[in-house]
C-alpha cells in the first residue's frame, strides 16, 4: 500500500490487458488522495478533498495528467476510471493531459502512442454526457489550433464548421468571397488581399427551441489561419507558431460543438472571419487606408495588426442580431502574451460588472481563468491618425488595451474582449493543457453560456 501518485508509478501495469482501474473500492485514508494499488491492473484513489470547489477541481485534474503521463510513458492506451465522486475532473484532467496531434504521422505513425480508449464507470447519464460534450469539442478546437496551413485555410475551416454543424446540430451560413465583398468587410478583405486563398465569414447559430434568452449571445473569433504579419513581415522565430492565429475561432468551433452536444438551452449565435495573412504581390502596405464595413476608415501603420482588422467587420456585423452580450476570443497581441503568460486570459470589456462576475466564476471552475485589465477612455487617444478616422496601432505601452479599445469602436452592445494570446498555443508542455493548441475558451465558455439564465 502507498499512499501517493508515486504508487501508481512504481507499481507494474499488466500491459497485455492494457487496462487501468481507478477504483472506489481503496481504503479511505488521511488527506485528500491516497492510491492504493490492490492488484497488478487495479489501482485505488480516494478522495479526501471535496471536488465541488475549484481548487479541488485542479487538484483532480492535475491527478488525471499525472495518470495520462504514466499511461503515455508506458505506452497503454486504454484504460478505466473510476474514482466515485473525483471520477469527472479526473477523467477531464486524463483526457486534456493524453491529448496527442498525431494526424500528420506517416511512415512513424504507428510508434505514436495514443490512448485510444477511456471507459468511465460510474458517472450520470447526464454527467457523461456533460463530459462527452467537453471532450469532443476541446478535442476538436486542438486539431484544428494544431493543423498547419496547407491543411486549413480559410476555406477549410469554414467546410470543417458546415462537417460539424451536421454532425452535431448547429446551423452553419458560410459566406464566400463574393458574398464578403457585397459586404463591403473592408478589413477581411484588405488582410486577404495578400493571399493566395480567398477568405470565408462563418456563421454557426445554436437556437434550441426551450432557449432561456430572448436575445442571442454571440461568439466573435479571431481566424487566421496563419499570420506572417504580411508585409510588416515577422521575423521567423516569432512566426513559426503562427498556424495557431485561429484558436480564437477555433474556440468558438468547439463551444458551438459542446453547446449542441449537450443541448444546452441558450441561444448562441458564431461569427468567425477567416483569411490568411501573407505579404503577397497584392499586399496592402503599411500607411494604406482601408474601410470597415460600418463605414469606418482605418490607417493600417502595421499590416501585422491585422486581427482588429478582420474582427472590426464580425463586430460590426454583430450588430444586426441586437446581442444581449458578445464575447470575441482573438490570439491579438503579443503584450497580452508578455503580460501574463500561459496561465490566465487577458480580459476587458464594458459589459456590466453581473456578467465579470459569472464570467470570471466559470474561468475559476474551469480553470481558464481570466484577468480583467482597464478598459478606461483615455486608451483611445493612441488610436487617433491624422488621415483616417483610426489606425490600427497604440503606442508601445498597453497594447493589449489599445488592441481591445481599437474593436470596441464597433460595437453597440455590452462587449467583452477575450486576448488569448497567451494560453491558446505552448511551445512547451503545461498541466494538463499540455502542449500546442490548448483549446483554451471551450470549457469556459461552455461553462459560462450552459449557466446563463436570461
Ligand atoms: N497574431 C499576433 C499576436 C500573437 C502573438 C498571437 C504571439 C500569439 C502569440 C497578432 O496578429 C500580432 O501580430 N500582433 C502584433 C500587434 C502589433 C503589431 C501592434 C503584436 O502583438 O506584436
Ligand atoms: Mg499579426
Ligand atoms: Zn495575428
Amino acid at each position: 500500500m502507498r499512499s501517493n501518485f508515486e504508487a501508481l508509478r512504481e507499481t507494474e501495469l499488466d500491459i497485455d490487458q492494457c487496462k487501468t482501474i481507478i477504483s472506489r473500492s481503496a481504503r479511505k485514508l488521511k488527506g485528500w488522495t491516497h492510491f492504493v494499488s490492490e492488484k497488478n491492473d487495479v489501482f485505488g484513489c480516494v478522495l479526501g478533498e471535496k471536488s465541488d470547489n475549484n481548487h479541488g477541481k485542479h487538484a483532480l485534474r492535475n491527478l488525471g495528467k499525472d495518470l495520462a503521463d504514466y499511461l503515455g510513458k508506458n505506452k497503454v492506451n486504454s484504460v478505466s476510471v473510476d474514482a466515485g465522486a473525483g471520477t469527472f475532473w479526473i477523467a477531464e484532467g486524463l483526457f486534456l493531459a493524453s491529448y496527442r496531434y498525431n494526424k500528420l504521422f506517416g511512415k512513424t505513425a504507428e510508434q505514436v502512442w495514443s490512448l485510444k480508449e477511456i471507459e468511465i464507470i460510474g458517472l450520470s447519464k447526464r454527467d457523461f454526457q456533460k463530459l462527452s460534450a467537453i471532450f469532443l469539442a476541446v478535442n476538436e478546437t486542438r486539431d484544428l489550433v494544431n493543423s498547419p496551413l496547407l491543411t486549413l485555410t480559410a476555406e477549410i475551416l469554414s467546410s470543417r464548421i458546415e462537417e460539424l454543424g451536421n454532425l452535431h446540430g448547429f446551423s452553419t451560413t458560410i459566406f464566400n468571397q463574393a458574398k464578403i465583398e457585397t459586404l463591403k468587410m473592408g478589413g477581411l478583405l484588405s488582410v486577404n488581399k495578400g493571399s493566395i486563398d480567398p477568405a470565408t465569414f462563418s456563421i454557426l447559430e445554436h437556437k434550441p427551441k426551450n432557449a432561456v434568452n430572448k436575445r442571442p449571445y454571440i461568439l466573435v473569433g479571431k481566424g487566421v489561419v496563419y499570420d506572417t504579419g504580411g508585409l510588416s513581415l515577422k521575423p521567423s522565430g516569432f512566426m513559426d507558431t503562427m498556424k495557431c492565429d485561429m484558436a480564437g475561432g477555433a474556440a468558438v468551433v468547439g463551444a458551438f460543438c459542446a453547446l449542441a452536444i449537450d443541448e444546452v438551452p441558450t441561444w448562441v449565435i458564431g461569427l468567425i472571419p477567416a483569411t490568411d495573412n501573407r505579404p503577397g504581390g497584392n499586399a496592402i502596405t503599411p500607411g494604406d487606408v482601408i474601410k470597415i464595413s460600418d463605414g469606418t476608415t482605418v490607417e493600417v501603420l502595421n499590416t501585422d495588426a491585422e486581427g482588429r482588422l478582420i474582427l472590426a467587420d464580425a463586430l460590426h456585423y454583430a450588430k444586426k442580431y441586437d446581442p444581449k452580450l458578445v464575447i470575441d476570443l482573438a490570439t491579438l497581441t503579443g503584450s497580452a502574451a508578455k503580460a501574463i503568460g500561459p496561465n490566465a486570459i487577458v480580459a476587458m470589456g464594458n459589459a456590466e460588472d453581473k456578467i465579470w462576475d459569472r464570467l470570471i466564476d466559470s474561468g475559476e471552475s474551469s480553470h481558464e481563468r481570466l484577468v480583467r485589465f482597464p478598459f478606461w477612455e483615455e486608451y483611445n487617444d493612441l488610436l487617433k491618425s491624422e488621415i483616417a478616422d483610426l489606425k490600427n496601432i497604440g503606442g508601445a505601452e498597453a497594447g493589449m488595451i489599445t488592441a481591445g479599445k481599437f474593436l470596441e469602436h464597433f460595437t453597440d452592445y455590452p462587449y467583452v474582449h477575450l486576448d488569448i494570446a497567451g494560453p491558446a498555443f505552448l511551445e512547451k508542455n503545461h498541466g494538463y493543457y499540455g502542449k500546442g493548441g490548448t483549446g483554451i475558451g471551450v470549457r469556459l465558455l461552455y461553462d459560462f453560456l450552459s449557466n446563463v439564465k436570461s
